[in-house]
């Protein structure tokens, strides 16, 4: 079933006390790649890493990790894998390169091979300056990428990376992308999970989005943002009455067809250069006096593509109403 593809699953299943954490989820990562999982807050991210990764046992379906079956071949899949948490993984005591050393004495390496790959492993991650402090004195982009070194020991040809970057600062998460795409130019094919659409339009050259425990859609980051619209310029307004003298500014500065969120007072609609749209709209509505609340620009978030894919709000569950009309 791998036909040139590093990861493949189809149709898994996990339960947690009889409630479905994965409900018929497939996946197709080609080799070589970064393939983004784009979800919210337990959609099943995690637990298809996991399963993926040999760390928990599926409940259906059928998962292939470079070629081999998770479910009756997981020690050789774990041999060819590695694995970088939802949480770093790394002692704060040790050094940076104590950690390695560890790490690779714990793969079996032997105490030469393993200080010979942490002194690799620490150029290769930019960490070459920072060797010999403790990891507790890292910052958050530090910790991640000795994190990724410590996944990379054994040079695994599929690596999972679950949430690499959450709760890290923009500067420390470039960072963390940066060697990400050192990776896959090595030969790497990473599957990255992911709440940030950004991220995964960044790094990934396909996009999976789960929820609820399956795949929802399957694309290029470009498919996703065009079924989302791309960049937008917003306006927010103070009172109702503004809605419609908004809408025509709008319209008029901006390519795309602006829609109208009355409950939230707000007006938004897709421009292709940003900067000038937006300066416009601004310059225009205040010449016409109309008292404006936020006007600001917007690129699409994974909330926008959940809305479209799914009608509803990555936070928000079907709601009575709409269970009801369903
Ligand atoms: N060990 C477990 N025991 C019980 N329920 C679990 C367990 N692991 C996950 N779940 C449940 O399975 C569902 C999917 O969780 P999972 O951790 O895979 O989501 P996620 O997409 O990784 O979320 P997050 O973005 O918050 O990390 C959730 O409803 C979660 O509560
Ligand atoms: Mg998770």
């Amino acid at each position: 079933m791998s036909d040139g593809h590093a990861v493949r699953a189809e149709g898994l299943e996990k339960r947690y006390g009889g409630k479905p954490a994965l409900d018929g989820f497939d996946l197709a990562v080609r080799e070589g790649t970064v393939h983004g999982l784009l979800g919210p807050n337990g959609a099943g991210k995690t637990t298809a890493v996991r399963i993926l990764s040999t760390l928990v046992k599926l409940d259906g379906g059928r998962a292939e990790v470079a070629g081999l079956d998770v479910a009756r071949r997981p020690r050789e899949v774990r041999a060819r894998i590695g694995l970088t948490g939802q949480y770093a993984a790394v002692d704060e005591v040790l050094t940076g390169r104590q950690n390695l050393e560890m790490f690779g004495r714990l793969f079996h390496l032997g105490g030469r091979r393993a200080r010979a790959r942490a002194v690799e492993l620490l150029d290769r991650f930019d960490l070459t300056a920072a060797a010999d402090l403790g990891v507790g004195k890292y910052s958050g982009g530090m910790r991640r990428r000795l994190d990724l070194a410590a996944s990379m020991i054994l040079a695994p040809s599929v690596l999972f990376l679950d949430e690499p970057t959450t709760g890290l600062d923009p500067r420390s998460r470039g960072e963390v992308w940066d060697s990400v795409r050192a990776l896959v130019a090595g030969g790497t094919t990473v599957l990255l999970t992911t709440q940030y659409l950004e991220e995964a339009d960044r790094l990934a050259s396909r996009i999976t989005v789960i929820d609820q425990g399956r795949s929802i859609a399957d694309d290029t980051p470009d498919g996703l943002k065009d079924l989302v619209g791309g960049d937008r310029v917003e306006v927010v307004v103070a009172e109702r009455a503004e809605l419609p003298r908004v809408v025509k500014v709008v319209a008029r500065v901006c390519e795309g067809e602006p829609e109208t969120d009355e409950e939230a007072l707000r007006v938004h609609a897709p421009v292709t250069d940003r900067v000038a749209a937006l300066t416009e709209v601004a310059r225009t509505l205040q010449d016409e006096g109309v008292a404006v609340e936020d006007i600001g620009l917007r690129r699409p978030s994974l909330d926008d593509v959940f809305l479209r894919l799914t009608g509803h709000r990555t936070g928000a569950r079907t709601t009575e109403k709409e269970a009801a009309a369903a």
